[in-house]
């Protein structure tokens, strides 16, 4: 079994793979005679199902085999809301649930309360907040997300959508399919990025990303953080440091959210901040739809203040019909998809099925997976930064 383990999880067959009885080990303590059970919410796949969708509830991240093969059962479903829903009622006797940012089934104190095996609560994505971190610590439940799993193809969407809302891409798209040809109505609202300040809240491992990428478009890069990065780092983006979000966002004709959503990033952007920013800035959000004071971001981009928004994140999700954001002008909003290109859906199943092998098995979980554990909040990017070591 050793010699097996140092090679990666994904390279070895799956009958191969180190087999332990059905028991768990986790820092709650042992126990034998609690039933293993996983219960997981994804979303419902398209009529055409692709059996490539490994985040759907088809694909169900690839994961039943190994599961059902050492005697625990899993049941995945897409009915996630309210406390009929077939995730609450399943969850009652689960001791792991797995849920996902882009279709995510909330794990709030009430669900845990229900829960009394509930052992670990696995985000398969990145980006933890719709577990209640505090009550998920008070309950001594580990909290923990593939780390990295998407973060190149949510930097990928934050520049494509900067692009989008600066090129004035969708009224010129829809100009097209209605039959019309009025050149000046977007030649007269339409910019290059070249030459403009663009900052993000936030160099972690998205942030960093989206600077790299942005770097040979010849920009004025901007950046705050809890952790300032490397004077070499500095360097080579060219980017200049804010110690605050309050600092940075008059400098920006862009700006970039990149932070996880925790108490204090929950409403950051109300309409003091964002009258703070240039007149005429745009705004592309991939972090978190609560970020953002939602009605107040639907003003200032009525009265002109914010010249565009983009971005796929919403509260609540899927949002309701009648949500502000879909009617507000200028935006370019996507339902929550960033993170889950096919690339980022191989990436984040392998990484749960390693975590589930993980816990199943007894062993530790790699450290930059970790969002609770052990009763406290470890992962330094929810603990304003007062833990130690960079995130790139
Ligand atoms: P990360 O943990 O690598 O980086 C987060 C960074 O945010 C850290 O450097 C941390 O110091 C910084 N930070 C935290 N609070 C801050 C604040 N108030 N001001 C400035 N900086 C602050 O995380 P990663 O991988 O970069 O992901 C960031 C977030 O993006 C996730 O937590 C998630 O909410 C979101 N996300 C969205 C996805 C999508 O599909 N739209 C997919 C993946 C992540």
């Amino acid at each position: 079994g050793r010699a097996l383990r140092r090679v990666p999880l994904q390279r070895v067959p799956f009958h191969l793979r180190p087999c332990a009885l059905p028991s768990f080990h986790s820092s709650r303590g042992f126990a034998t005679n609690v039933k293993q059970k996983v219960v997981c919410a994804l979303y419902d796949p398209p009529a055409d199902a692709n059996p490539a969708v490994l985040g759907s509830t088809t694909g169900e991240l690839g994961i039943r085999k190994f599961l059902e093969d050492r005697g625990v059962e899993y049941i995945v479903t897409a009915d996630k809301d309210g406390p009929n829903s077939v995730f609450a009622k399943e969850m009652k006797d689960a001791t792991v649930v797995i849920s996902q940012p882009f279709w995510p089934a909330y794990i709030t104190a009430d669900r845990i309360a229900t829960a009394p095996n509930l052992k670990m609560a696995i985000t398969a994505g990145v980006g933890s907040d719709h577990v209640d971190l505090q009550a998920a610590c008070d309950n001594n439940i580990t909290v923990i997300e593939v780390t990295g799993s998407n973060v190149v193809s949510v930097a990928e969407h934050v520049v494509m959508t900067m692009l989008i809302l600066m090129r004035n891409f969708i009224p010129a798209y829809n100009k097209v399919i209605t039959g019309k040809w009025d050149i000046a109505d977007i030649a007269s609202n339409t910019f290059d990025l070249e030459g403009k300040s663009i900052g993000t809240v936030a160099a972690g491992r998205i942030g960093y990303r989206v600077l790299q990428r942005l770097k040979p478009f010849n920009v004025d890069l901007h950046y705050t953080d809890y952790n300032r990065l490397s004077p070499e780092q500095e360097k080579e983006l060219g980017a200049t440091y804010h110690e605050t979000v309050e600092d940075m966002v008059g400098h920006c004709d862009i700006i970039t959210i990149n932070c996880p959503l925790h108490p204090q990033t929950e409403h950051m952007f109300n309409t003091a901040l964002l009258n703070k920013c240039k007149k005429g800035a745009y705004i592309v959000n991939t972090a978190r739809g609560k970020i953002m004071v939602a009605e107040d971001l639907a003003a200032a981009c009525e009265s002109g203040q914010i010249r565009g928004y983009g971005g796929d994140v919403w509260f609540p999700q899927p949002a309701p019909v009648d949500h502000p954001w879909r009617s507000m002008p200028n935006h370019a909003m996507t339902p929550h998809v960033s993170g889950t290109s096919i690339d980022a859906q191989i990436r984040y199943a392998h990484g749960t099925e390693e975590i589930l092998q993980r816990f199943f098995d007894g062993e530790e979980q790699r450290k930059e997976y970790l969002i609770a554990d052990g009763g406290k909040i470890v992962s330094p990017a929810y603990s304003q930064g007062n833990t130690t070591g960079g995130s790139h």
